[in-house]
């Protein structure tokens, strides 16, 4: 076990946080905060026990070591700044040397600073030592907090080398996701049902490889069944019509199909629409799915998948009422973490102990 943020003393600390706020954003408007409201709890904890400066630090797309502006954190900062109007959060357009500096040393006592994409610079993602110093001179930092579970399946600086420069602990996010996947992962309730969608058969096949074993019933959908996943083992069902010509969605029978199925198990286990479901049009299985899933807290549901969770996020919006045990702020994190693959960022805070 890692140690986490309840194991240790922030009264007067300078704290440096990694968060995931690699979010979906449109024409400038982030489309889906999720990332963005998960991380709270753990800056929330942080300020109530006394940790004197918040510094958080993300990555934003994937600018591969060069300034992009449209990839800044500052709309993101801004986007923060909305959801704790009672604090203030600053943004700093670097993350490192003395404009950093003279923005910690500013930062009122329990203010928040956001530094700018960790992924303009190449020592991020080359895990480089003394990219990490750099940034932990900079902020003062006494304390490093793990928060980003959705990167934490990458070994870069900012999940691997930081770790070695400063005690460092699991945040309330981490810990909170690993606890949720781990549960599904080793000791799922039976009959456990695992729906698998999306687009790319290659990304899913080593979870309906992982998963053949334990689940009870394997559901395909989305493009790979349009596409044409065949399978001859029995546990597995792919959707077998379609709502269109360009099969963008299962059909009224395959929809029919997971319903029954979820509504006969204990566990389900949701990654990847079950259709092209950013386009209204073809919603309607995934919005079935994940409106009889959320109507049913007695099943435990684990949605993951950057657009499953993406999905989800906005129809619960519209409709406050439904509720998942977990939806997973992990995208391949989450995936990596279920089929057993190492992730360097949990490893390098269980370096620490
Ligand atoms: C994600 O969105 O899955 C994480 O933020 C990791 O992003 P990456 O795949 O660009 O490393």
């Amino acid at each position: 076990m890692v140690a986490t943020i309840k194991d240790v003393d922030f009264k007067g600390q300078n704290v440096l946080v990694r968060v995931d706020y690699n979010v979906p954003m449109q024409d400038g408007k982030i489309t889906d905060d999720l990332r963005i409201v998960a991380s709270l709890p753990t800056i929330k904890y942080l300020r109530e026990h006394g940790a004197r400066r918040i510094v958080l630090i993300s990555h934003f797309g994937r600018p591969e070591g060069k300034r992009a502006p449209e990839l800044s954190l500052k709309p993101i900062a801004e986007h923060l700044q909305k959801l704790i109007p009672d604090t203030k959060v600053e943004f700093v357009d670097e993350v490192s040397g003395p404009e950093v500096e003279e923005a910690v040393e500013n930062l009122p006592d329990g203010g928040i600073l956001v530094l700018e994409n960790l992924r303009f610079f190449p020592g991020e993602e080359a895990d480089s030592d003394e990219f990490a110093r750099e940034i932990v001179d900079a902020t003062h930092a006494d304390l490093f907090v793990q928060d980003g579970f959705a990167v934490i399946h990458r070994a870069h600086a900012s999940t691997d080398a930081v770790a070695r420069e400063l005690p460092s602990v699991a945040g309330l996010l981490l810990g909170k996701e690993i606890a949720n996947l781990s549960k599904v992962a080793d000791n799922p309730k039976h009959p456990f049902l695992v729906v698998i969608g999306g687009a790319k058969v290659e990304d899913k096949q080593p979870l309906i490889d992982k998963f053949l074993p334990v689940a009870d019933q394997i559901f395909v959908g989305g493009k790979i069944a349009a596409d044409g996943y065949k399978s001859d083992n029995l546990k597995i069902v792919v959707a077998s019509d379609f709502s269109d010509d360009q099969k963008f969605d299962i059909g009224e029978e395959s929809t029919a199909k997971v319903l029954e199925l979820a509504s006969r198990a204990k566990t389900v286990l949701w990654n990847g629409a079950l259709g092209k479901a950013e386009d209204k049009e073809y919603e309607k299985a995934s919005k079935a799915l994940a409106e009889f899933l959320g109507q049913h807290p007695e099943i435990t549901s684990v949605i993951c998948g950057g657009d499953t969770t993406s999905f989800v996020e906005n129809l619960q919006k519209q409709e406050p009422n439904l509720e998942y045990m977990l939806v997973s702020t992990g995208g391949g994190a989450a995936l990596e973490l279920l089929t057993g693959e190492d992730l360097p960022g949990l490893e390098a805070l269980e370096g620490e102990n």
